[in-house]
């Protein structure tokens, strides 16, 4: 996607640029292979995670989402070596699985410390930036796991959950200013996300054990079974491109997708009991 840039009043002359794209969690996965899809789209891409690592000739930015001076630096120095940032994906992220009741209050608060307050020290840092510049897209990861509950990944559900009300409410409140803000809902896909989970520790009793071992080795089933990223790299490069972009796409398998027309339209009790088999419960 171009832009026509003013570049001088009286020649009125105007050039094409391009339009600079911060990408966060682009080392791996979700975030990798839309970095690489948007570069080869003609984007200026910025891929940013604690590796700092590029997989294509866009470049990689060292920042962890976790800390807020390294999110406040990284986005100055786009800033500075790019004169501008026209679209956002905050996508970093990790998961976690364990019982609920066995959760630790900081294991907890470390999945939200990426996947919500990421999220949102990226958001709170550009968008002072897309006001004075007169607009900007904001696209954020969410999953399916931020529409449905699922089992044993109760604060990865909830650091998800947090993210689609936060967008739900911001989407109001910034786009006055011309910014729109998107939320992007995965279902399973094939990425590192399955290898760099972390799983709560237990001690002791267990009696969680063969439920929760039950249902992690499914979702783990599913998620090596997933479907390419190139599927999200599409949507987010569509969403992009919209004029009026849509508040949220789902994106993924069908009978993933069906699980959340499911939980939309059946009463609950009824959704509920149909979906304990795709979950392991
Ligand atoms: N894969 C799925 O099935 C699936 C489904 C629904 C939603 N999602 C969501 O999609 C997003 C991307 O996940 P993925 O599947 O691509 O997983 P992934 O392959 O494990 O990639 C995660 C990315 O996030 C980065 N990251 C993690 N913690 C970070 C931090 N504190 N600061 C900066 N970067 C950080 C990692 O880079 P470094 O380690 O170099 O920092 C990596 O680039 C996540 O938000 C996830 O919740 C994934």
């Amino acid at each position: 996607m171009r832009q026509l840039t003013f570049l001088n009043k009286s020649t009125r002359v105007f050039a094409m640029s391009k339009q600079v794209i911060l990408v966060t969690g682009a080392s791996a996965g979700i975030g990798r292979v839309c970095a690489n899809s948007l570069h080869q789209s003609g984007w200026t891409v910025i891929g940013a995670s604690r590796r700092g690592t590029s997989s294509g000739g866009w470049s990689g930015l060292a920042m962890d989402v976790d800390d807020d001076a390294s999110v406040k630096d990284g986005v100055a120095k786009v800033l500075t070596e790019q004169g501008r940032i026209d679209a956002v994906l905050a996508n970093a992220g990790f998961g976690i699985a364990g019982a609920a009741e066995q959760t630790s209050i900081a294991e907890a608060k470390a999945q939200f410390e990426t996947n919500f307050w990421g999220a949102i020290r990226i958001v709170s840092e550009v968008l002072p930036h897309f006001r004075k510049q007169g607009g900007g897209r904001l696209l954020l990861t969410s999953s399916i796991g931020g529409l449905l509950g699922i089992p044993y990944q109760a604060f990865y559900s909830a650091s998800k959950f947090a993210i689609e009300g936060y967008a739900e409410s911001l989407a109001y409140e910034v786009e006055p200013f011309n910014i729109h803000v998107t939320l992007i809902e995965p279902g399973n896909f094939k990425t590192d996300f399955t290898a760099n989970r972390r799983m709560v520790e237990v001690t002791g009793d267990d009696p969680y054990r063969a439920a929760r071992q039950k249902a992690v080795s499914m979702m783990e089933r599913d998620e090596i079974n997933g479907a390419s990223p190139l599927l999200v790299a599409r949507v987010v490069e569509k969403v992009l491109n919209a004029k009026r972009p849509p508040r949220r796409v789902s994106v993924g398998k069908l009978d993933e997708r069906a699980g959340i027309m499911g939980k939309r339209l059946l009463p609950f009790r009824l959704y509920e009991k149909a979906a304990k088999g795709s979950l392991g419960v």
